[in-house]
């Protein structure tokens, strides 16, 4: 099928709380999108460069490694600032949709509102490292706390994983502040349902802004 070309691409994000489904649901979309002709790019954070990918490393399976509140966040920034300019603007220039899990919104929500750094902090650095961009649209999976996080731990709980109920608490508390201040962009999915009901309402969000 010709690839559908679009005059500015388009950039969405996958965010919510362990065990959401995140990855699952933006796996479908992007196959979705494929089958639709669209030029898709799926990539996470932290992650998705080699730079990032070591970095992913170091963040969740440190074991015996101390990282401060400060050294995580400038980590979590560094992987971001290398995806950014090594993936995601190239892919948007040349007009693609890229589909990121997890986004500035998970720095915000993990390091600021569940690790307590501040918020204007945050925002200074995540503004250095991301070049002012915003994604388009973002898809916040929402679950709760105790059911996400056991869905998780099947797979064996990585460093942040094994933070506690109360951080965790904080964190899905932000992602749904973060969702209250920005409406238009933020788009709340309760990831309770079957994986195809979540799914269609997924598309539902992503078809009004392609
Ligand atoms: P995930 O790929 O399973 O979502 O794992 C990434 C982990 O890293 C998850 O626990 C969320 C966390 N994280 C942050 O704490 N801050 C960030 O900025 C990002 C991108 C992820």
């Amino acid at each position: 099928m010709a690839k559908k070309s679009l005059k500015a691409g388009i950039f969405i994000t996958f965010e919510g709380p362990e065990g959401c489904g995140k990855s699952t649901h933006s796996a479908m979309l992007c196959e979705y999108l494929k089958s639709r002709g669209y030029d898709c790019v799926h990539t996470r954070e932290p992650g998705g460069t080699s730079l990032g990918e070591k970095i992913r490393e170091l963040l969740l399976h440190s074991d015996g490694i101390k990282i401060s509140d400060i050294s995580e966040l400038f980590l979590f920034e560094a992987a971001r600032s290398q995806i950014v300019v090594e993936v995601i603007m190239p892919a948007l220039e040349a007009g693609k949709i890229v589909i990121c899990d997890r986004f500035s919104d998970a720095t915000f929500s993990y390091q600021g509102y569940g690790g307590k750094v501040p918020l204007e902090v945050i925002r200074a650095l995540d503004r250095v490292s991301t070049k002012g961009l915003k994604p388009r649209l973002t898809i916040l999976l929402d679950v709760d706390t105790i059911t996400g996080l056991s869905r998780a731990k099947r797979k064996g709980s990585d460093r942040m994983e094994k933070k506690d109920v109360t951080y965790h608490r904080r964190v899905r508390s932000g992602y749904l502040d973060l969702a209250r201040r920005y409406h238009g962009r933020i788009k709340v999915i309760k990831a309770g349902g079957t994986i195809q009901k979540t799914q269609a309402m997924v598309r539902r969000e992503v078809d009004r802004v392609i």
